[in-house]
């Protein structure tokens, strides 16, 4: 799993639809390639507003869309992409060494975030000159 799984990658989720509303579940290593030690969710955010701006030294994580929509770019210290997300049912896994900026979200979104390991400051990068010199000597 480990090997298709280094880089960031889209999740389908499982999605119960029902005409009283939809549902969708997830389950730590069954539907996201890690046991989900933390979930957190930003909420409140104007339209049109950034966040991130950081990456993780070993942090995994899967973020969904829950509401509404934004972007996500990642950045590996090499190649950009920009995955678009818009529907509760799909994720994206980001896998650590990845800077991260959520932008354009759409006004009353929610962004979900599960992560493999509790809240850490020693585990970010804040800094992009420091992050972008540490994918240098791992290569
Ligand atoms: P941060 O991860 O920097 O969010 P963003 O990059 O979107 O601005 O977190 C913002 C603040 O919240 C920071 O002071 C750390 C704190 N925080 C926690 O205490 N626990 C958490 O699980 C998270 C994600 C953040």
């Amino acid at each position: 799993m480990g090997e298709l799984l280094r880089g960031p990658k889209i999740v389908e989720l499982p999605r119960i639809q029902d005409p009283r509303g939809n549902l969708t579940f997830i389950e730590g290593s069954a539907h996201v390639p890690f046991d989900i030690a933390r979930v957190y969710y930003l909420y409140d955010v104007p339209g049109g507003e950034s966040r991130g701006g950081h990456a993780h030294k070993e942090l995994e994580q899967l973020i969904i869309a829950a509401s509404g929509s934004f972007d996500v770019v990642l950045d590996d210290g090499r190649d950009q992409s920009t995955f678009f997300l818009n529907r509760s049912y799909t994720g994206l896994y980001v896998p650590p060494m990845h800077w991260r900026e959520l932008e354009n979200f759409s006004s009353g979104s929610v962004c979900l975030v599960l992560a493999s390991m509790p809240y850490s400051e020693a585990d970010y990068y804040r800094g992009y000159e420091e992050f972008a010199a540490a994918v240098r000597v791992d290569q």
